[in-house]
């Protein structure tokens, strides 16, 4: 533990670390990475496990709460979530404003945010007198409230971009169909989406909820160390996401495809890569050094979801960029693999959602674990106001100079 240790004058010492590399801020239970051995397990159980037998929201509990629900509380719980799952109007009329073609990785990061001042009984800089983090109806309402409206808010950012009316949630369908449902349809009854559809997103939900402290969790408990409210912790988070080195790689993985063309221009894209001109998206990882164990999953699910809608072409250009890439001196040397966002944008484009769509896909799911994190933040008792330390490189002290004077 660093954080006690001091040098030879008594001051703290300091590790100069960009990029945080080397650098652990907190303890966590929730999950766990071996990079090297392409390892991911979510409170100990493996991935490959939870994608194949549970659900995301069973995992989202997981995550939260610590356990796997019993059947009582797994009926409790999707209840509470399916519950919450309306905006208030103005929310709506909100987001009408927003310019028809703005990005809906802004519109989400914006609504988020808003939805703070809609809920300011729940503002702990408010709350004098009282902690809301030990108050379990407080943090486990707004914990029901925000995976609850995430999907509507994503539906609401998608139907604008496409300048379509908004959907309001449907009653009796389950998380995943409801979103489906808001997305496109206006008939509720007997709605029923494509169940290996309904499947795949489900999964890779699951995939997407949770990986330690990338760098939108690492915002989201940065956020809650200031203890600013939940929503715009998450606000914080999803702009965090939205950078096209996280969260907005996939959409950038099909505009890169897209711009490849065809399997024959990939040598001479690969060169430019290897010469600094851009980056293979999709590909490399802080912690993996190894196949993200992801990645292998969302490959195989593209069969599924290809046999309903149909193949997407651009799939060809990818697989033939990772048996090139995968064999290629520069991406060997500094063990660069497929993460976990080189295959959903094909998925995500078969099954119809436009590329910008791509990272709120991501963010609906990864709200999860954001929430695991700020509620583990909370009940740690060795949590601290996040503030790093600088090293000044700067001009000494200097004196002002009129502006008469200034050359
Ligand atoms: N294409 C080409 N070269 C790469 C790539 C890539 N995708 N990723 C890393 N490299 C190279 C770097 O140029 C560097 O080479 P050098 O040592 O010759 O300078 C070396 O590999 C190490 O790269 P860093 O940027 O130092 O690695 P870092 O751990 O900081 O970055 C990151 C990880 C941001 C994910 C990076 O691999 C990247 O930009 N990938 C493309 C974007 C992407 O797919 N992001 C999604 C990540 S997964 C997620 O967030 C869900």
């Amino acid at each position: 533990d660093l954080s006690k240790l001091k040098n030879d004058q008594g001051e703290n010492l300091m590790l100069y670390d960009p990029g945080y590399m080397n650098t652990i801020n907190c303890t966590s239970k929730i999950s766990y990475i071996d990079g090297d051995k392409g390892i991911l397990e979510y409170r100990g159980y493996p991935i490959e496990e939870l994608a194949e037998k549970s659900t995301f929201l069973e995992v989202a509990f997981l995550l939260i709460y610590g356990e796997l629900p019993t059947q009582s509380q797994k009926i409790l719980w999707e209840q509470r979530i399916l519950r919450h799952t309306y905006l208030h109007t103005d929310i709506g009329k909100m987001m009408q404003s927003f310019h028809y073609d703005a990005h809906p990785m802004g519109i989400v990061v914006s609504t988020m945010s808003a939805m703070s001042t809609f809920q300011a009984e729940q503002n702990p800089t408010l709350l004098v007198g009282i902690d809301p983090y030990s108050d379990p109806l407080v943090l486990n309402k707004q914990i029901h409230r925000i995976l609850g409206r995430m999907p509507t808010v994503a539906a609401y950012a998608y139907r604008h971009r496409i300048g379509r009316p908004y959907n309001e949630p449907a009653q009796g369908l389950g998380y995943i169909e409801n979103f489906f449902y808001m997305l496109d349809r206006l008939n509720e009854t007997n709605y029923a989406p494509h169940p290996k559809l309904v499947r795949a997103l489900d999964i890779l939900f699951i995939l997407h909820a949770e990986h330690e402290l990338n760098c939108s969790t690492a915002a989201m408990r940065h956020l809650a160390s200031s203890e600013v409210d939940v929503y715009t912790c998450v606000a914080g988070a999803a702009a965090a996401l939205y950078g096209r080195k996280h969260g907005g790689a996939n959409e950038a993985v099909l505009r890169m495809l897209e711009e490849i063309g065809s399997v024959e221009n990939i040598p001479a894209f690969l060169d430019k890569v290897k010469i600094g001109k851009g980056r293979l998206m999709g590909f490399g990882h802080r912690v993996y050094k190894n196949y993200d164990p992801r990645a292998k999953i969302v490959k195989r699910l593209a069969d599924d979801v290809f046999s309903i809608c149909g193949k997407e072409p651009l799939i060809d250009i990818a697989v033939e960029l990772e048996r090139i890439a995968l064999t290629d001196k520069y991406f060997i040397d500094r063990k660069l693999y497929p993460n976990v966002d080189f295959y959903t944008g094909v998925i995500y484009k078969s099954m119809g959602f436009p590329t910008d769509i791509f990272p709120v896909l991501f963010t609906i799911p990864r709200v999860a674990g954001w929430l695991a994190h700020w509620k583990e933040f909370h009940t740690d008792p060795e949590n601290k106001i996040v503030r790093p330390r600088q090293n000044y490189i700067g001009y000494t002290t200097r004196h002002y100079i009129p502006i008469s004077d200034r050359k």
